[in-house]
């Protein structure tokens, strides 16, 4: 199966310029994630009266939940210009001077998967968060001399999908931290409407909640949902969406009534038709539905787990009672989640008793 999947959330290439043009402009125009908007407002308000730059800010969550977008926005409220950078483009700590010393005050520097960025990158980072400054290198050896160079202060932008990756030093140096939420299909429902209204679709109300409970609490997944129901309403349905559409629609791309795609349920199907339910070991799951295990564990894996349909336990995956139902499977009446067998809990003993004992 060579096309992409229309549910992960990692952007794909057919993503492209579409993603830019659904891109929120401003903090009023972001949807969801209100602690987050409030917070992050809160944060560059007060900079703007201060009339300094803002702390640092790290922003954390999952992909396809807006940190990208979140950096633009950051930058365009200060009204001041975005650098845009990534992790594993800073493999040696040259590449960071360089990009620092061309900071102009008050830019915005954005380091995307700032988890992945290298060591000696990192430590330069430091300083230069700290400070504004960086300590330039000069020589090799005993003669090496170390030059300190100032920087225009700066406000640096952090994502990561992974902040428990993140060393301590570097974390601590982030004045604000904003943990990024999975999106309510409400949410989801306005920013799928949002997204109709900039790419001309005719969509009504109904359609956009069905397109939403299939989104797997991602915009990204939405807005790539919605244009395929847009190519297929165009297409079969007179471009006009309706719930029916989105439906018709959904199925042909393999997109279920809750977001599950076809490896999805083939992983599903294996762990409960070949391993009896599990426990099973993600590398035999992956080659029983011919997927890297990569792609099992990093894709299917995390939204199954969310979905409350697999459980991860120390022996394997193994399958929760929702998803022998969602087979439309009677799961086995002993099931066990979690290596804890599931029995009818045995009467509570009485507290006062415990107590009166010692
Ligand atoms: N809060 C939001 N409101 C509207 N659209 C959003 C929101 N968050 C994300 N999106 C859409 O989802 C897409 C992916 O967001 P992005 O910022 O690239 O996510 P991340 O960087 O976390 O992977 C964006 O192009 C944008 O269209
Ligand atoms: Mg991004």
């Amino acid at each position: 199966m060579a096309d992409e999947s229309q549910v992960s959330a990692e952007k794909l290439r057919s993503d492209g310029e579409i993603d830019a043009s659904l891109r929120p402009r401003s903090l009023d125009d972001f949807i969801g994630q209100p602690r987050v908007r409030e917070q992050l407002g809160l944060v560059l308000h007060a900079a703007k009266l201060r009339g300094s730059t803002p702390d640092h800010v790290l922003l954390s969550g999952p992909p396809g939940l807006g940190k990208t977008s979140l950096a633009m926005i950051i930058a365009s409220e200060l009204g001041t210009a975005l650098r845009l950078t990534s992790g594993p483009a800073l493999e040696r700590a040259g590449d960071l001077a360089a990009m620092l010393s061309n900071l102009v005050e008050g830019d915005v520097l954005f380091i995307d998967e700032i988890h992945r960025i290298a060591r000696p990158a990192e430590e330069m980072l430091y300083l230069a968060m700290e400070d504004f400054r960086v300590d330039v290198v000069v020589g090799k050896g005993p003669g090496a001399t170390s030059i300190p160079l100032e920087i225009a202060p700066f406000t640096l932008v952090g994502a990561t999908t992974r902040s428990g990756a993140l060393t301590g030093p570097l974390r601590d140096r982030f004045g604000f931290t904003a943990h990024m939420d999975f999106y309510d299909p409400p949410e989801l429902e306005r920013i799928i409407v949002r997204s109709a209204r900039i790419l001309d679709v005719e969509l009504d109300g109904r359609a956009a909640a069905e397109i939403a409970g299939r989104s797997r609490g991602t915009p990204r997944i939405a807005n790539r949902l919605l244009r395929r129901v847009r190519d297929f309403a165009q297409v079969r349905a007179d471009g006009v969406v309706t719930r029916q559409v989105a439906r018709d629609a959904l199925k042909v791309y393999d997109v279920d009534d809750v977001g599950l795609d076809r490896l999805d349920r083939a992983v599903l199907s294996a762990l409960i038709r070949s391993f009896g339910g599990g426990p099973v070991g993600v590398s035999t799951l992956a080659v029983a539905v011919g997927e890297e295990p990569s792609t099992v564990e990093e894709v299917c894996e995390p939204f199954l787990v969310r979905a409350g349909l697999i459980a991860r336990t120390p022996r394997g995956r193994v399958a929760t009672a929702a998803a022998w139902k969602r087979l439309g499977l009677v799961p086995p009446p002993d099931l066990a989640v979690g290596g804890i067998e599931v029995r009818p809990r045995e009467p509570h003993p009485n507290m006062f008793d415990e107590a009166r004992r010692d």
